[in-house]
């Protein structure tokens, strides 16, 4: 696939079939993902993968956002919010479900290089998804579980949970989102 066909063809994937996603695609992906950029070539980024019994784990830690959720129904109305908590519920069945880990710095420029390097990683994944024919998605929200998702996933000490990322066959063909095309301004002199 051209570079922009597979840029235009990526949107978030939050429905997938039970066909299981193999290790060899999984590592595929996440070879892409580390020939992304970082800060004097840091690769701030380590990929935990659960899938199986261990997908499963992760997948009932997520389901306890759910109750979260029901806070924000104020400010985001509540048809976003019970979407969004019929998806936590099963984190849109998914069979695979990684923790992108990056350290932990004092320095909080180095602690900017390394979320902007797992970025980028990330969007590598995704990209090389839609181009094998996968459907993923990039979730930030677990905050309120991410001490249980450390724990289930393994994450060392002294690392944080940049993002999570989804991955499987598609069930659905998500709608384009509309992008805002008033972002570039060329400076004069
Ligand atoms: C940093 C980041 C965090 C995100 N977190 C979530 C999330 O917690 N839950 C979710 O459903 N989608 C999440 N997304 C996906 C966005 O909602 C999605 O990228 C955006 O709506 C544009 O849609 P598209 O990816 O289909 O083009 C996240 C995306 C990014 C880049």
């Amino acid at each position: 696939m051209e570079l922009l066909a597979a840029l235009r063809n990526r949107h978030s994937t939050r429905l997938f079939k039970s066909q299981p996603v193999s290790d060899e695609e999984i590592r595929a992906l996440c070879d892409a993902a580390l020939l992304a950029p970082s800060a004097m070539n840091s690769q701030p980024w380590h990929f935990y993968v659960a899938t199986g019994d261990s997908r499963n784990v992760v997948g009932e830690i997520m389901s306890l956002t759910t109750l979260h959720l029901q806070e924000y129904i104020e400010v985001l109305g509540v048809e976003v919010v019970e979407r969004a908590a019929r998806f936590y519920e099963d984190m849109g069945m998914a069979p695979v479900i990684i923790a992108v880990a990056t350290p932990v710095f004092t320095d909080s420029t180095e602690q900017r290089d390394a979320y902007i390097a797992v970025g980028a990683a990330i969007e590598n994944f995704l990209l090389l998804a839609v181009d094998s024919g996968l459907g993923a998605c990039n979730i930030s929200a677990p905050r309120w579980v991410v001490d249980q998702l450390m724990d289930a996933f393994g994450i060392p000490e002294n690392n944080v949970i940049a993002s999570l990322i989804i991955v499987g066959h598609p069930d659905e063909a998500p709608l384009a989102q509309e992008r805002h095309r008033d972002v570039v301004t060329f400076v004069s002199r």
